[in-house]
């Protein structure tokens, strides 16, 4: 069969198909034509043409046969893949259907303790081990890039049974380690070896980006194509190449823990993303890469700023990085970044993708263009003028949760009696439950880890800063969960 990356099969069809029907005897309940008026006044009438279902012609994506799995073959193609998924569940649904396929109980799991916690919620659910491996954590940043060379062949060299090597390419942060190498290292012990690409699903289609994880060698690599692809939010890729991940099991495991209502516009919106990026995705991120050059040498020239860049790689666990997102370290200003995002959005109307104590994270979308990129700077001159302070300990404290020693499998500890304790208390005992910072929603603390002093101190301070902690069973971080006994 022959394909063109000039097709959208989904996109065509739905088209079609919103100017066809006589009656629509079916969900959903708004009938394409019949959705609360002040809805469709902001979403437009179309939208509720092509919110459709499983009708004849329109497949299934939970046993593909016709438009979507053509589609989805287009995808394999323009990524380089065996087999793509489509997902509507961000990479959340993908990481978690592909740890279940890849770990059992009992199994074990080789990850980066900086893992987003989709995948603590696939450990949660196949019930295999956490091996976690120290991420680096980049010197005068702070912030967790790859794992060194060193810290995976220890991992794999203590548990060469274990069921899979997980890796983040790249991090929150745009950093990678050395993938290619951890791959390879991995297969030699005939393990198989999974991608949290998340915010990766551009790499592929610019030689100046840092080579994608298929490309690297991995088996299966999950992307946010929402993130920084242009499809629209929660909808996500799963690439699978060779021969070591079971491809059957992995199409059962997206099927149980999917919706079984996948919105079709959110798919459509899968193939017109790939069709773009297969067909002008390198013209594009050139135009923006050039763009994300240019701020980079603004912003590292004003007084107190920092922006992270090729100087600061270390051919290790900084291997490489992504140059359309710029991270801006303020710690010399005076002001954290929390301070800082908080000021550009209230007084400026600029939002970025986020903040921790000393970082602002920039993502340079298909959307920004040089105008923004300018207010963005007179915004920043202003607020330093206006705001900067000198410099002390207080803001140079890493933003970074301390280590914390693994004592129970994570599914043990969460379906474990737990009870709830004033968090200064909570020393010595172990976590029932996870809780992080959002975003970028990376656990501090999981279940089954031991809570020490310095762990207590850290969520104080999270506490007392007011940041967005997900996942705590008391949001206020007044108590925690832990086991009882
Ligand atoms: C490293 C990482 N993995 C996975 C995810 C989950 O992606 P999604 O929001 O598409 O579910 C995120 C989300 O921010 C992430 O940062």
């Amino acid at each position: 069969m022959s394909y063109s990356q000039q097709e959208a099969p989904l996109l065509g069809a739905l088209r079609r198909f919103a100017a066809s029907p006589a009656g629509r005897f079916h969900v959903p309940g708004h009938g394409g034509c019949s959705a609360p008026r002040d809805l469709e006044d902001l979403l437009g009438p179309d939208l509720f043409k092509i919110d459709l279902t499983e009708l004849p012609g329109l497949d299934d994506l939970g046993n593909p046969t016709g438009i979507i799995e053509r589609a989805q073959r287009l995808a394999a193609l323009a990524f380089g893949a065996d087999s793509t998924f489509f997902m509507v569940n961000g990479s959340t649904g993908g990481l978690q259907a592909l740890v279940t396929a890849c770990s059992r109980p009992g199994g074990r799991l080789l990850l980066p303790r900086n893992i987003h916690r989709s995948v603590l919620g696939g450990l949660l659910i196949s019930g295999a081990e956490p091996v976690f491996l120290n991420p680096w954590i980049v010197p005068g940043f702070n912030f967790a890039a790859g794992v060194c060379r060193a810290e995976v062949a220890r991992g794999l060299a203590e548990h060469p049974g274990a069921d899979a090597l997980l890796l983040i390419h790249p991090g929150y942060y745009g950093v990678t380690g050395d993938t290619k190498n951890h791959a390879a290292l991995a297969h030699e012990t005939g393990m198989a070896v999974i991608a949290d690409e998340a915010h990766g699903s551009h790499l592929h289609f610019h030689a100046r980006l840092p080579a994608d994880a298929l490309s690297l060698g991995v088996d299966a690599a999950v992307q946010s194509l929402h993130k920084t692809g242009g499809s629209l939010t929660q909808t996500a890729l799963m690439h699978l190449r060779g021969k070591r991940i079971d491809r059957a099991r992995v199409a059962g495991a997206l099927v149980l823990l999917q919706t079984s209502s996948p919105s079709y516009p959110l798919l459509a919106s899968l193939d017109a993303a790939r069709r773009r990026m297969a067909l002008e995705g390198e013209g594009l991120l050139q135009e923006k890469l050039e763009l994300a050059q240019a701020l980079r040498e603004k912003l590292n020239a004003i007084k107190g700023i920092e922006v992270f860049g090729g100087e600061h790689l270390d051919g290790d666990g900084t291997y490489d990085y992504d140059p359309l997102r710029v991270v801006v370290s303020v710690r010399g200003t005076g002001l954290t970044g929390y301070e800082i995002a908080g000021l550009l959005a209230e007084r400026y109307g600029i939002f970025v993708e986020m903040a921790d104590r000393q970082n602002l994270v920039l993502v340079f979308g298909f959307g920004i263009n040089a105008g923004h990129c300018d207010k963005l700077l007179e915004a920043l001159h202003d607020i330093l003028v206006r705001e900067a302070r000198p410099t002390g300990e207080e803001y140079n404290l890493c933003g970074q949760a301390p280590a914390a020693a693994t004592v129970m499998a994570p599914r043990e500890a969460w379906f474990a009696l737990g009870i709830q304790l004033p968090l200064e208390e909570t020393a010595g005992r172990i976590s029932a439950e996870w809780l992080g910072v959002f975003p970028p929603g990376i656990p501090a603390l999981i279940p089954g880890e031991a809570i020490n002093r310095e762990m207590v101190e850290y969520l104080l301070a999270l506490r007392t800063a007011g940041v967005n902690v997900q996942g705590s069973s008391d949001p206020s971080l007044k108590t925690l969960r832990v086991i009882d006994g």
